[in-house]
């Protein structure tokens, strides 16, 4: 364990750039936007004031809306890179800031449940505490943005328009969406993708998908990343388990430290009095016993079974009843044979354990069901969510997802994806000294 820990407090210091972490060299050479809220808290592990710092650059990125972008371009000469910052032109919407330069999308709203994090630790720092004082009505304005542009109908759940926006980039949950988009060659601009020069074309999303990302990125680039028209165009329109999720128990934790500070809470419960039912009822799927993203498009549930689904106990938001579906769904996948918890169904056609969001393990999903299945009480299978990370870790370095069959990751010498990898460093430091 001292090694782990050692190794994982180098690639912390490894990938730190003056004033914020970049996920890992070369292929993700930016600062990110939910990969950002774990390391900080990695972060705080050796220094508290590198994890408030992380915090700080992220949000010199947010724009006048409110919305917090989900890469931040601090450099504009890193090229090994796409789509970047050019390619975004953030700027076509007035209120993205000019320096730094960002994306046009959001990603998960984890940093409400961070800022509670680094408080629990260290409850009475007092630069923790003006700095949070000081961030707080930022973090509520990027949840307003959500609630207020993605969430036209006011039904308290937010949409994505596209999956970069989920984190879970090219999970299976996605291919009925993208079907729909129909590529025209001659009006997708030309571009060259750098990530399979970097990491293996086979643990990446194909080129078809990413066709269809860079439509949508075109379409919001169309609509100044904020406009009505989105809602009304965009091909993919989904309400997704891991977003409504994560917003939810960053609802929560605003709402626990507002109180704590006497600061203004009163649209945070509101939003959560709405978001909690909405999605309890609307988001589990009756069929597979487990929450599922929402196709407003389709206008139907995504039918899957897969990891968003299980990021519902860490908010808080299943029924004990509910619950314990998952915990059952999770502890027969142990008995199976697998490391817990797979980003996919495994029994499904689609399911592919090599890869990115079609099989693998990742370690920021394992820190989060982590936690949730201990506020349940299911302290087992929490158990085993950790010690499964840690075994991967252990075995295979610090790299960005893993093998999550075990006969075949028991034989191979590395993970999936980026190596030295920043949050697979800070989740899993931040699980053995949990
Ligand atoms: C990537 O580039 O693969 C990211 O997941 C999208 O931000």
């Amino acid at each position: 364990m001292e090694n782990l820990v050692e190794d994982a407090k180098r690639i912390l210091n490894l990938n730190w750039k003056d004033g914020f972490t970049i996920p890992t060299n070369k292929l993700y050479p930016f600062q990110w936007n939910w990969d950002s809220g774990f390391t900080s808290i990695g972060h705080s592990h050796f220094d508290l004031d590198f994890a408030i710092r992380e915090l700080q650059s992220l949000f010199s990125g947010q724009w006048e809306n409110g919305m917090l972008p989900h890469i931040i371009f601090h450099s504009e000469n890193e090229k090994t890179y796409f789509p970047n910052f050019e390619f975004w032109n953030s700027n076509v919407n007035l209120g993205a800031p000019q320096k730094p330069k960002s994306s046009g999308i959001t990603q998960p709203a984890v940093h409400g449940f961070v800022l509670e994090n680094l408080l629990e630790k260290f409850p009475d720092d007092e630069k923790l505490i003006a700095f949070v004082k000081d961030i707080f009505p930022k973090v509520v304005k990027s949840h307003r943005f959500l609630y207020t542009y993605r969430d036209p109908k006011r039904e308290g759940l937010m949409f994505i328009f596209h999956p970069w926006e989920s984190g879970r980039d090219n999970s299976p949950l996605w291919d009925e969406s993208l079907d729909r988009i129909v590529i025209n060659p001659d009006e997708l601009p030309k571009y060259e993708r750098r990530d399979t020069s970097i990491a293996p074309s086979d643990e990446r999303p194909t080129s078809y998908e990413y066709d269809r990302y860079v439509y949508l990125l075109q379409l919001g680039k169309k609509n100044k990343y904020d406009e009505q028209g989105i809602f009304e165009e965009s091909p993919f329109l989904v309400q997704d388990t891991l977003m409504n999720a994560a917003l939810i128990k960053s609802n929560q934790s605003l709402i626990n430290i507002g109180k704590r500070f006497g600061l203004d809470i009163g649209e945070l419960e509101e939003w959560q009095q709405q978001s909690v039912p909405r999605f309890q009822e609307k988001l589990w799927n009756t069929d597979l016993q487990t929450f599922t993203p929402f196709d407003i498009r389709g206008g139907h549930h995504i039918s899957f079974k897969e990891i968003g689904g299980l990021s519902a106990l860490y908010a808080e938001i299943p029924t004990q009843e509910q619950a314990k579906q998952l915990n059952d769904y999770l502890s027969s996948l142990h008995e199976r044979g697998f490391y817990i918890c797979p980003s996919f169904d495994v029994d499904s056609p689609l399911f592919d354990s090599k890869r990115y969001w079609r099989g693998p393990i990742w370690p920021q999903m394992n820190w989060m069901i982590y936690h949730g299945l201990n506020k349940y009480d299911f302290d087992k299978t929490a158990e085993i969510v950790k010690s499964d990370l840690i075994e991967l870790v252990s075995m295979h370095g610090y790299y960005e997802y893993f093998e999550s069959q075990k006969s075949l990751a028991k034989n191979m010498t590395s993970g999936y994806g980026g190596g030295d990898f920043s949050w697979t460093a800070a989740c899993t430091l931040d699980l053995i000294k949990t």
